[in-house]
Parts: structure tokens; sequence; C-alpha cells
């Protein structure tokens, strides 16, 4: 597919995958997607098995990307993992405010927004991911709820840091449900995002930012979302525990 922004498809594991099966899954995918160059591939182990799959992926077309990471850098913070921890694994990226950590860890965009700077701070290339619930869909917030997180977490970030910052669009209703945005829905729900950003960091770095879509992406609807103007990528969840049906999301992207 051609665009200006490469494509960039990541599979968040979540809480699954001990080190044995992540290294099950990550061999097989660096067979099956081994001649991939048009697309950015990342996943995103548990902080469990990101040193063995970080070894597993040496030399492959594939980059590692941690699930989140703390705002600070080192210290009393029982249970945190800091950014300098995960640069010792080679990771890359990291994904910032899942909805799920929205939803159970009480995470605010302010939050988001310093663990973005903590981030890019130390290289690393955040996925900050927002999307609106079911009841504010319906209630026709769904713009209002993006541009107030999308602004929340960006809090703070340079022009240089946003365009190295890769949003995620991952509308609530449709996370793990079997329910994909409609391409129109995408669509106008990306247009917006990037019509945000052009008021945030200007035209030009806007039209560089990556939006991927997240939320039931599978193979059979992969192809119609990425065909869309500004759809950049995919966050996948579900689809990503399996060698064939994230391989087949690739390649049917390609
Ligand atoms: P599903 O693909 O399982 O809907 O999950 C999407 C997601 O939350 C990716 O971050």
């Amino acid at each position: 597919m051609n665009k200006d922004r490469k494509l960039i498809i990541a599979g968040n594991w979540k809480m699954n995958k001990t080190v044995g099966e992540a290294l099950d899954l990550v061999n097989g995918l660096k067979r099956e997607l081994a001649n991939v160059k048009e697309i950015d591939l990342v996943v995103a182990p548990p902080f469990t098995a990101l040193s063995e799959v970080s070894k597993a992926i040496l030399d492959s077309n594939i980059r590692l990307g941690a699930q989140n990471m703390s705002e600070h850098n080192f210290g009393a913070y029982t249970g945190e993992i800091c950014a300098a921890m995960l640069k010792e694994f080679s990771v890359r990226y990291v994904i910032l405010g899942h909805s799920e950590r929205r939803q159970f860890q009480q995470e605010s965009s302010a939050l988001i927004a310093k663990k973005a700077l903590a981030a890019h701070a130390a290289s690393l290339k955040p996925i900050v991911c927002i999307g609106e619930l079911l009841e504010e869909r319906k209630a026709n917030q769904t713009e209002r709820v993006l541009e107030t997180q999308l602004r929340g977490s960006l809090a703070g970030l340079s022009t240089e840091q946003v365009e190295e910052t890769i949003i995620a669009y991952e509308p609530v209703w449709a996370i793990g449900t079997g329910l994909t945005a409609t391409a129109e829905q995408a669509q106008s729900a990306h247009a917006f995002i990037r019509q945000t950003l052009v008021g945030i960091v200007g035209e030009a770095t806007a039209k560089r930012v990556r939006i991927q879509y997240g939320g039931s992406v599978k193979p059979n609807n992969v192809r119609e979302l990425m065909s869309l103007p500004d759809v950049d990528g995919a966050l996948v969840g579900g689809a990503s525990l399996e060698v064939r049906s994230f391989s087949e999301i690739v390649k049917q992207s390609i």
C-alpha cells in the first residue's frame, strides 16, 4: 500500500505468554515475516518475557515494545519498571495509556504525558493510546474525548517528540469484542486526530505522525482498515497471540 507514512503493526500481547510460549510465538513470526520490509513490525510481550524475546529477535526485522513504564527513573517505586531498564533489553517502543490501564489502574492523560516525556528522554518511542467508550460515542462525545485525551497525553512534548510519538486510536467498545469500527468511523476518527495534531504541532509535523488503529483487528478486516488515508498501522491484541493470525494480518497489509 502506497502511503507517505510507513505502516507500523504492533502486537500487544497484554498479560499473556510465559517465556516459553513467547519464544514459540516470536520464533514463528520470525520465520513467517522474515521478508517483510515495507512495514515496521513490533511485538510487545509482558515484562517477564522481554529478555528472552529480545535475544530471539536479534538480527531480525521485528522490534521490541513494552506495554507500560514508570514516569520515574529509578528509585523507591515498588513494582515499577523504568525506561533505563527497558533499554537494557533493546526495547524501542512503549505502549502508554492503553485503555485497560486508564480503566484498571486509573491512569490519567496527565500521567501518560509524564511517561511519554520519560520515554522520549530515553529515546524510546511511545505508542500513546486514546479512544472513546461506547456511551461516549452514543452521546456524540467521541471527538471531545479524543481531543481531551490527545492534548492531555501529549502535554509538554516538543514538536520533535510528537513527531516521534505513535498515536493508537482504540475505540474501547471495539477492544476484545469482535466489533470493529467501520471504515467510515475509523477514517473519521483518524482524520479528526490528525486535524487536532495540526493544532498542536502544525501541519508539516502532523502529516508525519503515524496513527494506528486498534480494536478487533483481524486478517479479514485489516486490509480495508490499512487502506484508509489516515490509518498508518494497527495495534493488535487477541490476533497477535497466534503466529498464523498475526502474520496474516501483516501480509494482508502489504
Ligand atoms: P483486540 O485486538 O483483542 O481487540 O485488542 C486491541 C488492543 O487493545 C490492542 O492494544
